[in-house]
């Protein structure tokens, strides 16, 4: 490369150097044959003059050999040999008549010689040649005079002229050599000048080996680039190629959370928003533009109050704030700083992550509400129990009639609290259940008459009779234990709930993939603002009547849980004084 720019100067310098020393010697030297040309004139006229009265005859190489030397010296006293004037008259046939270098008689016709020719032509003629009979260069002026019939011929040495030309071309090799050398210095410090920035480049990004750079390509540092430059974009389409991949990651990460999430840098404008938190705060995701100020888009002042102190103090800040976006919703914000990678101190905006809490509030605030109803159903047994245990001791006991009486009593309230617990036990256990895994197919109809059998006795008691209408191959897939609590629990509200003389009808019949069973009664039906809650845990609509009946409140709970575990569900029709039919649908 360095060479090749060096040559490229070098034949620059010879190129503009000799065309210039070309012309200037061309000029010079034209100039000075005009020079001579007009001043052998000059001397051609003056001769002429001189000769004008004479007779051609009595001119004779003598004569014209001291007209020369003494115009000569009139002309031109540094004459040098080499300028010495010949002068020669010729007539117009071209025979020569004198010669000032006393040669008329050996030289031959000049009818031929060019200036002669053009001087009879034009009056005046010139040529520039080598003289034949001296040998030497010279210019020749020939003039034509009619009057005289004759024609002056007055020639010069070019000698002097081809001297002067030598040390022109000697100075002019010289300034030749001289360009080249400051051209190849020059050539030398700009190719190290254009270079050197190539040349680190390639080495600090690993020079090529030789047989990497490809056949028939430059093998100088321009080559060397091309390879780097290769290299390089071929290493930038990779870190493009994994910034694109990691770049979507992220975003497939960000998209699906289950939180929401939102950036905005310190002048609050949105970074970035995940579908999650659009969705929190009722935005269509495709309208929301990055960029712009988070309360253009979200009018929330919690949030944002949260994210400018998050900003401004530089600090983690934790809080919940209610929405009221179709219902209430809790949501929980976690606001942090977010710090460019590699200085901890100044912020360059905030993250906030929000987690919608609303399920888990309502969640603990069932549970906590179960936990003081739990403790209030236990609560009154005991302290019965405890009660007529106090009055035994005091003396009670010793009278038997009310001694036997208030043991009934305590039985009775033990057993409430046993089935209480029984119940609290099962209802916790389905609850704590994701699916069945205890699933055995048996027909229904046994199942309903075993229940019939246990409750025949209650069913007597209040009057009420009970039919069932269960196809006999009608069979189940499920855990027989829970199927048998659903329908005791449904039969047994219907017996209680019911009026003297009613009726409690259980059918069950197949509908696609599920089992249809009704507990269908005649009682009090239930009043209809009632329907929804009387599946929530210890709900009773009339709490007095229930308890007296031995009831828990939890029944139509563990019914519902039971056909959410068989992935079915429970329904209510009912009318209040003329009774109630509960559907249950079971995935069979
Ligand atoms: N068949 C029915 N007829 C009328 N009311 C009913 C019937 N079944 C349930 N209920 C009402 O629903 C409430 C909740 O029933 P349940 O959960 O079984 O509790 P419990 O029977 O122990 O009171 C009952 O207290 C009662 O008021
Ligand atoms: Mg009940």
């Amino acid at each position: 490369m360095r060479r090749r720019i060096v040559a490229l100067y070098l034949v620059l310098a010879v190129i503009v150097s000799a065309l210039i020393s070309y012309t200037t010697y061309r000029y010079a030297y034209d100039m000075y044959i005009n020079e001579v040309k007009s001043s052998l004139q000059h001397e051609a006229v003056l001769i002429s003059y001189m000769m004008k009265d004479m007779k051609l005859d009595d001119i004779g190489d003598k004569y014209l050999a001291d007209i020369s030397e003494a115009v000569m010296s009139s002309f031109d006293p540094n004459t040098k040999a080499g300028a010495k004037r010949r002068i020669t008259l010729i007539d117009p046939a071209g025979d020569v008549l004198a010669d000032s270098y006393g040669q008329s008689l050996t030289m031959g016709n000049h009818s031929e010689r060019p200036e002669v020719k053009e001087a009879l032509a034009e009056g005046i003629g010139a040529d520039i040649r080598k003289s034949e009979t001296t040998g030497l260069n010279l210019i020749y002026l020939a003039s034509y005079s009619k009057s005289q019939s004759a024609i002056l011929r007055i020639s010069a040495s070019l000698d002097y002229i081809i001297n002067i030309r030598n040390t022109i071309i000697l100075y002019e090799i010289v300034a030749i050599i001289v360009a080249m050398a400051i051209s190849s210095l020059l050539a030398i410090k700009l190719s190290n000048y254009a270079i050197k920035p190539l040349a680190l480049l390639v080495k600090k990004y690993g020079r090529p080996r030789k047989e990497n750079l490809k056949k028939g390509r430059r093998e100088d540092e321009v080559g060397e680039l091309s390879y780097t430059l290769g290299a390089m974009t071929r290493d930038i389409e990779e870190i493009i190629r994994e910034l694109k991949e990691r770049n979507a990651r992220v975003d497939t990460i960000i998209n699906s959370m289950d939180a929401g999430l939102i950036a905005v840098d310190n002048t609050m404008h949105i970074l970035m928003i995940n579908p999650i938190a659009c969705k929190l705060f009722g935005l269509s995701g495709a309208s929301v533009q990055m960029g712009v100020p988070l309360v253009q888009v979200i009018r929330n002042r919690q949030l944002n109050n949260i994210l400018l102190k998050t900003i401004a103090g530089n600090k983690v800040i934790n809080d919940q704030i209610n929405l009221y976006q179709g219902g209430k919703r809790i949501l929980s914000l976690h606001a942090s700083p977010v710090y460019p990678m590699d200085k901890k101190e100044a912020n360059i905006g905030a993250l906030v992550y929000i987690h919608d809490i609303t399920q888990i509030r309502k969640l603990e605030e069932m549970r906590s509400e179960f936990v003081s109803n739990v403790t209030h159903e236990l609560k009154t047994p005991l302290t019965s129990i405890h009660g007529f245990v106090e009055t035994l001791k005091d003396g009670a006991i010793n009278d038997a009639k009310v001694a036997s009486k208030f043991l009934d009593i305590i039985e009775i309230e033990a057993d409430r609290l046993r089935i209480l617990i029984d119940d609290i036990l099962e209802l916790s256990e389905i609850e704590s259940m994701k699916e069945e895994n205890d699933r055995q197919p048996f027909a229904l109809l046994p199942l309903a008459q075993e229940i019939e059998s246990m409750l025949n006795n209650a069913a007597s008691e209040k009057g009420v009779t009970l039919h069932l209408q269960i196809d006999p191959h009608l069979i189940l897939k499920a855990n027989r234990h829970r199927m048998k609590q659903l329908l005791l629990n449904l039969v047994d509200n219907g017996i209680k709930y019911n009026k003297p003389g009613g009726t409690v009808t259980v059918t069950a019949e197949q509908a696609g993939s599920q089992v249809e069973i009704h507990v269908k009664d005649t009682g009090i039906g239930i009043p209809l603002d009632h329907t929804d809650r009387i599946f929530e845990r210890f709900y009773r609509v009339d709490k007095g009547r229930s308890r007296a009946m031995g009831g828990t409140g939890l029944g139509l709970s563990i019914v519902k849980h039971i056909a959410q575990l068989y992935g079915g569900s429970v329904r209510v029709m009912s009318e209040e004084g003329k009774g109630s039919d509960f559907a249950v649908f079971i995935e069979r």
